[in-house]
């Protein structure tokens, strides 16, 4: 493979959203450590980074959700505790949770929307590419989607969002984009000419959706910079706020990933990734499939 283009070392992901759709228990626990069986989701984000060869993490969180970084500490007490029982599997598994990768916590002081949070954690690279992962989609694929990503912008330089297709009903809750060539929005990997965030269904310029992977040329935090000064009272800055400027310097990619995603923050979508894994998990699956198939055949 290629090494013209420099490799994608650091990430973000951005954790500081207030998540209303999963109210009321957003109002104390923080949705990305709502277990997806006894693991944090977010910490299943984390994997995908370092499985992705991602060597330092950027965790953007709100000062209401400082959880999220005591999780990621050690906890000496618990693991004196499990030592002293010879618990080893144990503490294999709560060590894992204090990663190799170096994992920074930093605030988002006020919720000025995914544009910001991004720019916050992007303040601690140095005019490297980044990569982002979404705290609200977890995804399963063979591949980490990360890497996905990565591999592609080995290929290209380029900035690229991961996107995959959506019902037409979902259409209008999407940032979805707009292919360069019209006979490219078939294909897998191309150029884009814009996104547009939760277009009426009837004026969807695709049926391709952004999904919570982008990697990112650091030249957007120019972009991210200038769209802030100009933000208008009570409004978010988005990432898609961006692209058109963008655009007229840089080129931007659209790739469709492999894998199945799940939309942590809507209660479905939680529901569905629960599911999933249960049924995949190799000590418990075998009962889950046979108690959803009991319980599928009485209700007719
Ligand atoms: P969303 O707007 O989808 O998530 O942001 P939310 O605000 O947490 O949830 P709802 O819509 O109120 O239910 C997409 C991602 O961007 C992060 C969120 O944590 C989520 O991972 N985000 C959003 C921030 O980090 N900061 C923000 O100011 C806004």
């Amino acid at each position: 493979m290629s090494n013209k283009f420099p490799q994608i070392k650091k990430l973000i992901i951005p954790a500081a959203g207030w998540g209303t759709r999963f109210l009321p228990m957003t109002k104390i626990i923080p949705k990305e450590l709502v277990p997806i069986l006894n693991r944090p989701s977010i910490d299943l984000l984390v994997d995908e980074a370092i499985d992705s060869g991602i060597e330092e993490i950027i965790l953007v969180i709100s000062t209401r959700k400082q959880e999220i970084m005591k999780y990621f500490e050690p906890n000496i007490l618990l693991e004196n505790e499990l030592k002293s029982k010879q618990k080893h599997e144990l503490l294999k598994k709560i060590r894992k949770t204090n990663r190799e990768a170096v994992i920074r916590v930093v605030y988002q002081y006020e919720q000025l929307g995914l544009g910001h949070a991004i720019l916050v954690g992007a303040k601690f690279f140095n005019d490297e590419p980044f990569a982002v992962i979404l705290g609200d989609d977890l995804i399963q694929s063979d591949v980490p989607v990360t890497k996905q990503l990565m591999n592609m912008y080995a290929k290209c330089g380029s900035s690229i969002l991961g996107v995959q297709e959506v019902e037409e009903n979902d259409l209008n809750k999407y940032g979805i984009i707009i292919p360069k060539l019209d006979e490219e929005k078939n294909n897998n990997f191309f150029e884009i000419k814009g996104a547009v965030e939760k277009p009426e269904i009837k004026n969807a310029p695709s049926n391709k959706a952004v999904l919570g992977r982008y990697i990112f040329n650091y030249s957007i935090v120019k972009h991210l910079e200038k769209k802030l000064k100009n933000l208008e009272e009570d409004k978010e800055l988005d990432i898609v706020d961006t692209f058109a400027d963008y655009m007229k310097e840089e080129k931007i990619f659209a790739y469709e990933f492999e894998g199945i995603r799940f939309d942590l923050g809507s209660i479905k979508g939680f529901a569905l990734a629960t599911i999933h894994y249960a049924l995949k998990n190799e000590e418990i699956g075998g009962d889950i499939k046979s108690h959803i198939l009991k319980l599928a055949k009485a209700m007719g």
